[in-house]
């Protein structure tokens, strides 16, 4: 594991984007993991700054993200598709049917599961997961359990994620109360994975999922067993860590 510490956001998005544009540049058609939330907003930024000045193509890119809200359509302004559409695909060359999320508004959940697995495997493994962590542990949406779930599964939400993710909705009772996530075994595959952090909000959690006990009740702490994981943090995130 290596730990990149940055000042602030800002500097973390410029060093997670020189990651992926290095490495799209040497694999053109490499295939990313993303994430949505406001952790990797800055890293999106950069991109489209490096797109615009030509430094790099998306054209052969496919992208496939984590999760979805169950119930929000593509053009709900809260869903997860219409994140990535407005904070990254619409001002880059990707092509858009080389970008795939989860549909939230399937109407037989567990077909649609199947699908995204699919889709998954055939994308995997990836050459790069973005992660954020949730303040729970929660990587994706996989929240804490019991044990860990392999593959894309419905989950409900915990009451500390719904709290949490409430500041992107006009109250509580709007957050859906599921979502279809890649499961962790998914995410694992990944030949590298970044993940990002910042605020000290996300101290303990981080500290717990790097060097707590390995358990599904944190299932960032699984992250542990990869052998070539990134964590991009600001010193707030990391006072626990180093
Ligand atoms: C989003 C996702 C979540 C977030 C996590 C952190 O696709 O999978 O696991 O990464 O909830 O969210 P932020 O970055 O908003 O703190």
């Amino acid at each position: 594991m290596k730990i990149i510490s940055v000042k602030d956001r800002e500097e973390g998005g410029k060093i997670a984007s020189k990651i992926i544009i290095d490495l799209i540049n040497k694999k053109p058609d490499s295939a990313l993991g993303l994430a949505t939330g406001s952790s990797p907003e800055s890293t999106y930024d950069e991109l489209i700054k490096a797109y615009r000045v030509g430094k790099v193509s998306f054209r052969n890119v496919k992208t496939v993200n984590l999760d979805e809200y169950v119930g929000l359509s593509r053009s709900s302004e809260q869903s997860y598709r219409f994140f990535m559409d407005t904070k990254l695909f619409s001002h880059i060359d990707i092509e858009y049917k080389n970008t795939y999320l989860p549909n939230g508004m399937a109407e037989n959940l567990s077909d649609e599961c199947n699908r995204y697995d699919e889709i998954v495997e055939s994308l995997s493994p990836v050459d790069l997961q973005l992660l954020g962590i949730g303040h729970n542990g929660h990587i994706g949406f996989n929240e804490p359990s019991d044990s860990f779930i392999k593959n894309t599964h419905v989950v409900g939400l915990s009451p500390s994620t719904i709290s949490a993710n409430s500041r992107f909705f006009d109250s509580v009772s709007s957050v859906p109360k599921q979502a279809i996530t890649m499961g962790t075994s998914q995410i694992m595959r990944a030949r590298k994975i970044v993940l990002l952090a910042f605020g000290y909000e996300k101290s303990e959690v981080l500290y717990q999922s790097l060097y707590g006990d390995i358990t599904p009740l944190c299932p960032a702490s699984i992250l542990q067993k990869h052998d070539n994981l990134v964590i991009i943090a600001d010193n707030e995130s990391l006072q626990k860590v180093i």
